[in-house]
């Protein structure tokens, strides 16, 4: 037997110390942050000290409720920053508090950033209820010409320009609008996060994620009022794993096509996933009368529905409210797209329903392993295809492409 390598486990137990020692921890208790009170300045007083520290800080945010306003936590910092989250966050109610601000809590230009829900606490109560029932800012949404300025654009968290970081064990609840945005985000995972918002709330995004690459959105449960997951122009590199989307609207990439210069949307993964009472399963929608732009390399793996109404959907011919009143075909190209092992019930006759743009017809396109029964008592599921030919393998129930293609019904 070797005897241990005592210089060796001495040198190791030094560095042990010195990296221990030299992480530093601020309470945000210590800038005045009280339990049941504002802790705005609590913990912007932290942030700002986190961040101009030489060496990488805790912050901690200590058991308890908390009120806070919004918050824009900036960087560029000194060094990487973790955040602590033991107690709870609530937000004002009134959209008024907010004074213009797009987003409750803000994180840009950081690198190295840990945010983590521990000890049952990390929940951010938006309290969108009365924001919901002021604005019906659905509408105007679609026929707005800014899509930055937004009758209500309030959303619990923003990601702008965050690298190389983690967010793990959050809850977001009851957003006034989309719970969680990224942009401009890089090597960005997020783990084990909860999202919860009444089936009825408006524009309750669970998260959207555009203009960003390497990302991976893990173990979330996801209930909300609108798509669960979506991807906007410029999503890049993402993997979606291990995912429960229910009540919602879905696993959606787009809508596309409604802004000039669009980024291409290339390289997603969704797996794993269960999609539970739900409009949509997994769904891909460009905009009639578009700008051109492109997908390219969209991979959905082993998705369970139950009680969805389309399962798996295409929509190039996306167009609310019926006010495209020249229906000129999507430029959106489609390539590379697999639906692979999706099964279970749905609750539309129309289970696979493949609607590609006559211009652009969609390319190498494949069905692999669907299992689909329609729950409802007109007959069997069925599928259908416009401007696409899929490539089969496997399972194919409903058969496919065996149906007339119907325009999509948006509800
Ligand atoms: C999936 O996520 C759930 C909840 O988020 C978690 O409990 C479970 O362990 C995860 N499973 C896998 C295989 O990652
Ligand atoms: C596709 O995305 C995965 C997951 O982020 C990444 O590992 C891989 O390198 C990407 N492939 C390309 C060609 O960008
Ligand atoms: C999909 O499911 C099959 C069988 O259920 C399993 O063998 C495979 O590893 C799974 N793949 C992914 C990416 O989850």
């Amino acid at each position: 037997m070797k005897t241990p390598n005592l210089p060796l486990l001495i040198s190791l137990f030094y560095t042990f110390v010195i990296v221990v020692r030299s992480q530093k921890t601020v309470d945000i208790t210590k800038f005045g942050a009280k339990p049941n009170a504002d802790a705005t300045q609590g913990l912007l007083g932290a942030w700002k000290e986190a961040c101009a520290a030489k060496a990488p800080t805790t912050i901690v945010v200590p058991k308890g409720t908390f009120l806070l306003n919004a918050v824009k936590l900036m960087g560029p910092c000194k060094s990487p920053i973790t955040i602590e989250v033991r107690g709870n966050f609530k937000a004002p109610p009134q959209v008024a508090q907010f004074k213009g601000q797009d987003t409750w809590v803000k994180f840009e230009n950081i690198k190295g950033l840990t945010v983590n829900g521990v000890s049952g606490g990390g929940t951010f109560d938006g309290q969108g209820k009365s924001a919901w029932k002021q604005n019906d800012c659905a509408k105007l949404i679609y026929f707005h010409k800014n899509p930055n300025d937004l009758c209500c654009a309030l959303q619990n968290f923003r990601f702008n320009f965050v690298t190389n970081s983690k967010v793990i064990g959050l809850t977001s609840k009851d957003s006034k609008i989309f719970h969680f945005a990224l942009l401009g985000c890089k090597h960005l995972e997020m783990t084990d996060i909860t999202i919860t918002a009444p089936a009825d709330s408006p524009n309750t995004d669970g998260i959207h994620i555009g203009r960003s690459e390497f990302i991976i959105i893990r173990g979330f449960t996801i209930g909300t009022g609108d798509d669960c997951v979506s991807f906007g122009d410029g999503a890049k590199s993402v993997i979606v794993e291990n995912v429960t989307c229910g009540p919602g609207h879905g696993i959606s990439v787009g809508s596309l096509g409604r802004y000039p210069n669009e980024e291409p949307v290339s390289n997603i993964t969704v797996r794993h996933c269960t999609i539970k009472d739900t409009d949509n399963g997994v769904r891909v929608k460009t905009w009639h009368n578009s700008y051109p732009s492109s997908v390219d390399g969209l991979h959905f793996e082993n998705i369970t529905v139950e009680n969805v109404r389309n399962p798996v959907i295409v929509d190039q011919e996306y167009c609310p409210y019926n006010h495209c009143k020249e229906k000129t075909p999507s430029k959106v190209k489609l390539s590379d797209i697999k639906f692979m092992n999706v099964k279970g019930a749905s609750s539309g006759k129309e289970a696979v329903k493949l609607i590609c743009s006559s211009g652009f017809p969609c390319d190498k396109v494949e069905l692999a392993d669907i299992d689909l029964k329609y729950t409802g008592n007109d007959g069997p599921a069925v599928s259908m295809c416009k401007f696409v030919k899929p490539s089969l393998v496997g399972t194919q129930n409903p058969p496919a492409c065996d149906a007339p293609a119907t325009p999509v019904v948006e509800l």
